[in-house]
This record gives structure tokens, C-alpha cells and sequence, in this order.
């Protein structure tokens, strides 16, 4: 199973895609983990040119290249062999996260995103995405008290920005069936407890046809 956390910066995916690999773990299930953009030697690569703070000048053509291209490489080195080989994989952003950053937050078409998407990924689509969702004042809030963390070039970014990042996975909602949108304003226990209820369902259902 094939499955991704989607959400604006410090929505709480990392805290939630830990906590279902414990889950996940500890019913016996093989599991694999990654992190978007990275998880290979040349993604993790490209990982640093893109959210190193002195690529000021980086153009939004540039960046959903690169951020393309580590998603190119991380598909075929890790995603694929391990769905191959009945390994759940738990991805910390995927292509949604090109189509909501680069896509409705920078501007790029989104007919010219489809296209990209067409030769990173093929037909490589999770089976579920977890949308967390909060918004823009409580990732500013988490971000202030965060303090020692040093921001990258794309968190710098004005609230405007993230405001149509965010407006930008609502909609994905909307279109996407495999798309579960979760309170991200609820306690990290509630939190997963829902997620786990969907996963369970799902592999319920799997079970039974
Ligand atoms: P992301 O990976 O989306 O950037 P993190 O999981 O690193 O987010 O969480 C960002 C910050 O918010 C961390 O300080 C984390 O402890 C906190 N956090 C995570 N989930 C919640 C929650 N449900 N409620 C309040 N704070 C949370
Ligand atoms: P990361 O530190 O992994 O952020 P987070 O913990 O919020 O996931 O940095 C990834 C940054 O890159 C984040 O600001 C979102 C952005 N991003 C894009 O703009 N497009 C993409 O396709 C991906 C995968 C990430």
C-alpha cells in the first residue's frame, strides 16, 4: 500500500507518518519511509539545492524540475521495488505537494504540472493521501515556537504564498477520491486515531474482495 501526508509546512506530517510506522510496525507489517523531496544519494542531492536559502533567485521553472526530478529518482530507486515487493511505503509529500506549491502557490499551469507529473511519476499514484489540514496563522504560530530551527528557502515564504498552497490542496480535495482531509487543529492522539481507522478500513475492505 502506497500511502502519502500531504499539508502545509508544520502541519504535523512527520509527528503522524512516525506514529503509523510504529502502528504499522507493530501489526508486522514491513515498512518503508520517505521523505519528498529526497530518500536517494541524488534526491537528497537536489533536496539541498532546492531548500538552500542563497538559490534566492531560483526560477519556478527550476524548481518543479528539480523537485521533479528527485521525485524521478526516489519512484524508481525505492517506491516501485518496495510496492513490488508488498511493502507498505509511507511517503511525507508527494506529487500533490508540486501541484499545490508550484502549482497553485507559485503559478505554474497546472495542464503544464500534469505534464511533468506524467514523466516523474507514471503511473506510480498512492492509494490513499492524507491531507492535514490547518491553517495559515497556527503553521505560523508552530513555526515561532519552533525556535533553533532554521528555516529553508521555501518556508521564508510570504503568508500569501501558503495561503494559496493551502487553498490549492482544498481543492485537490475536492477532485481526488484517494484524498482524506484530516483537522490538523485536533490533538496529535485524535489525530491518529483517525488515520489508523481509515488504513484499518481500507485494508479491511482489500481483505474482503
Ligand atoms: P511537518 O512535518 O508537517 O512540518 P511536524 O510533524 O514537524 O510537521 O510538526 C510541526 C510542529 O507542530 C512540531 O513542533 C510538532 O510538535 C507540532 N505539532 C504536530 N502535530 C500537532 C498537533 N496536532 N497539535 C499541535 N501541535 C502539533
Ligand atoms: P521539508 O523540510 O521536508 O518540509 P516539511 O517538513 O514541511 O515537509 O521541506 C520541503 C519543502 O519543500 C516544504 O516547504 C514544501 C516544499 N515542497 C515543494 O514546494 N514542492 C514539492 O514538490 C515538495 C515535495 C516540497
Amino acid at each position: 500500500m502506497f500511502i502519502t501526508f500531504e499539508g502545509i509546512d508544520f502541519c504535523g506530517k512527520s509527528t503522524q507518518v512516525e506514529l503509523l510506522k510504529n502502528y504499522l510496525q507493530a501489526k508486522g507489517k514491513k515498512v518503508e519511509v520517505i521523505r519528498e523531496p529526497g530518500g536517494t544519494g541524488i534526491s537528497e542531492k537536489i533536496r539541498h539545492i532546492l531548500l538552500d536559502r542563497e538559490n534566492h533567485n531560483m526560477f519556478m521553472e527550476t524548481e518543479i524540475l528539480l523537485f521533479s526530478a528527485a521525485r524521478a529518482q526516489v519512484v524508481r530507486e525505492r517506491i516501485r521495488p518496495s510496492l513490488e515487493k508488498g511493502i507498505y511505503v509511507i511517503s511525507d509529500r508527494f506529487y500533490d505537494s508540486s501541484t499545490a506549491y508550484q502549482g497553485f502557490g507559485r503559478g505554474i499551469s497546472i495542464e503544464q504540472i500534469l505534464q511533468v507529473h506524467r514523466i516523474a511519476i507514471g503511473m506510480t499514484i498512492p492509494d490513499i493521501t492524507f491531507f492535514i489540514d490547518i491553517p495559515v496563522e497556527e503553521a505560523e504560530r508552530r513555526k515561532n515556537i519552533k525556535s533553533g530551527h532554521e528555516l529553508d528557502r521555501i518556508e521564508v515564504s510570504e503568508i500569501d504564498f501558503f495561503n494559496k498552497v493551502r487553498e490549492g490542496y482544498l481543492s485537490l480535495a475536492l477532485q481526488e477520491k484517494r484524498f482524506k482531509v484530516i483537522n490538523g487543529m485536533e490533538s496529535i492522539e485524535n489525530i491518529q486515531k483517525a488515520i489508523i481507522s481509515e488504513i484499518d478500513k481500507r485494508e479491511f475492505n482489500e481483505k474482503a474482495l
